[in-house]
């Protein structure tokens, strides 16, 4: 894989993808091949929104890798809160560090924080705009559960503000995927992601309802509401718990059917979901150490060709 930095999933073409997701799953047969590969590697972690799973998980694969972290911590504890800006930080500790993980509310802050360094800079989230490493363990699992071509997805909830959302779509059109997007008229897909898909001559369809869809469904990947990224609260809690998905709702459903959620969920699926032969989140997110492990590989060079 040739790129400098990790923005977003529109720079990744289907081979990109397959180098990741292949060295993903070699090192998920086989850990001990590369545990302590990286030993007196260090990865700078800058979030400045809350994480659990990114953050927790990069760390992890650092580790596993035989190197080691350097966090910068809550924003509210560094000098960020000291009116510090987002380039100077980056160019500080990319001093420290072999390569930076950057978690930020703006949009395009990846983007514009990655032209003052030269480590390799990963976004892990950026406002509503793109998670690109989410959407490459998104994948994985996909390809392990229904396999990306001839795939039918339904990818349902806060589509306007979901990051994941936009990220997955764009990395789908490598596949050949149909894309049923299910979401109240208000939190739609942006449009111009609409556009780009169409661009890219990939099926898209729109819906209300998931009824209309569900059983012709090989995945469906479901979205919790942004409730931080609506700008007015009043039209949050016009949207919040509709999309909701409970054993009832999935006797439409075909058998194979794999459920998705980037996590974490509020209440978009019921928790009764959990213990049935669909529920495929909780490994969709460890999914995130192997993925994560091949992504910080790729880009610290050791197999990079
Ligand atoms: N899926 C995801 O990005 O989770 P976190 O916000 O916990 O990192």
């Amino acid at each position: 894989m040739r790129h400098d930095h990790l923005i977003t999933s529109k720079q990744l073409s289907r081979e990109d993808i397959e180098t990741v997701l292949d060295r993903a799953a070699e090192i998920a047969a086989e850990p001990e091949a590369v545990a302590g590969t990286y030993e007196g590697t260090l990865l700078g972690l800058l979030f400045y929104e809350p994480s659990t799973r990114t953050k927790m998980s990069f760390e992890t694969a650092m580790k596993r890798l035989g190197g080691d972290v350097v966090d910068m911590g809550a924003v509210e504890s560094s000098s960020v809160s000291k009116g510090e800006t987002l380039a100077d930080t980056v160019r500080v500790i990319e001093g420290y560090t072999d390569a930076l993980v950057l978690r930020h509310p703006r949009e395009g802050a990846a983007t514009m924080a990655s032209e003052f360094v030269d480590v390799p800079l990963i976004n892990a989230g950026d406002g509503a705009g793109h998670h690109p490493t989410q959407t490459l363990l998104d994948l994985y699992t996909i390809r392990e559960n229904a396999g990306l071509d001839d795939l039918t997805i339904g990818i349902m909830g806060d589509l306007k503000y979901g990051r994941t959302v936009h990220s997955l779509a764009y990395a789908l059109t490598n596949f050949d995927t149909t894309q049923h997007f299910i979401s109240p008229t208000s939190l739609q897909l942006p449009r111009e992601v609409v556009y780009d898909l169409h661009q890219r001559g990939t099926s898209i369809k729109e819906h209300e309802d998931l009824a209309a869809v569900l059983e012709t469904l090989d995945v469906l990947y479901v979205t919790r509401i942004q409730q931080e990224r609506f700008p007015d609260k009043e039209e949050y809690r016009k949207v919040a718990g509709q999309y909701q998905i409970d054993v009832e709702t999935l006797e439409a459903a075909r058998d194979e059917l794999t459920i998705m959620h980037p996590l974490p969920r509020v209440n978009e699926i019921a928790p009764e979901v959990d213990g049935t032969e669909y529920a495929t989140y909780f490994e969709q997110a460890h999914n995130g150490i192997p993925v994560r492990m091949a992504l910080l590989d790729l880009f610290l060079g050791e197999t990079d060709e």
